[in-house]
């Protein structure tokens, strides 16, 4: 990649300061197994691969919340700017595979999506709840696997940019709590749970299960780490347990 390309939007060059993210292992329930590690590195062209993939669909993703969620101005904020970075990260990681000489190659999703949005409920606010939580974990374990990535592929500027994204993936995992945060009732509600309704052409059931935001991490955290920690037959950037 030049290095244009590791400058963020502000045209600061990113000479990437080491950046904290204890707090992203106490959220994960498992740490990405070593066995995981090797396979990856022992093929980067597919982890770069599916990494570009990831990108586009972290957007994409984004955006489809814009477009459902359109009442929560501060989701508007987070995530119009989570998308321009996501896309700035596609852009980047579409220039390294051009550098690497490598070519585009379709690649089937992972089950690791899957594998939690099958647990969304489907009536509101949970499902927002769920779906932002989801978010978080996504952006979460990326976060920890570019970390680990970083410290063990011998390309140093792969691992130089792996350590660039620390600092965005790591922010888009906090954004994601937050939008699910402000959801919990407080004093009321934060949410405008009318224009919700309306935005969702539906009914919703705000009873105290429904809106326990801790409990919900607390699910989502064990299915995240069951994914991550059982025999996965696909190398993937969220793939288990090499099969
Ligand atoms: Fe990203
Ligand atoms: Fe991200």
């Amino acid at each position: 990649m030049s290095d244009d390309l590791l400058n963020d939007q502000n045209n600061t060059v990113t000479a990437p300061a080491k950046t904290d993210i204890s707090h992203i292992h106490d959220f994960l329930g498992a740490p990405t197994p070593k066995a995981w590690l090797e396979a990856a590195v022992n093929d980067l062209p597919t982890i770069i691969q599916d990494h570009a993939n990831c990108e586009k669909k972290a957007a994409g993703t984004a955006m489809n919340l814009i477009f459902r969620y359109e009442f929560h101005q501060d989701l508007q904020m987070k995530l119009a700017q989570l998308i321009r970075e996501e896309m700035l990260h596609y852009e980047q990681v579409v220039g390294i595979m051009e550098e690497r000489g490598q070519k585009w190659r379709h690649l089937p999703a992972s089950r690791y999506a899957k594998g939690m949005l099958k647990h969304k409920r489907t009536y509101e606010p949970a499902a927002m709840i769920d779906i932002l939580i989801i978010g978080a974990f996504i952006e979460a374990r990326s976060c920890e696997r570019f970390a680990a990535l970083s410290e063990v592929v011998d390309d140093e500027r792969l691992a130089k940019y792996y350590r660039y994204l620390l600092k965005s993936e790591s922010r888009h995992y906090e954004d994601y709590i937050t939008l699910a945060r402000s959801l919990e009732p407080k004093d009321g509600s934060s949410v405008d749970l009318e224009a919700l309704s309306k935005a969702t052409n539906g009914s919703i059931n705000t009873d105290e299960e429904t809106m326990n935001i801790d409990q919900r991490i607390a699910f989502f955290k064990q299915v995240e780490a069951e994914l991550i920690n059982s025999p996965d037959t696909e190398l993937r950037f969220h793939s288990g347990i090499p099969a």
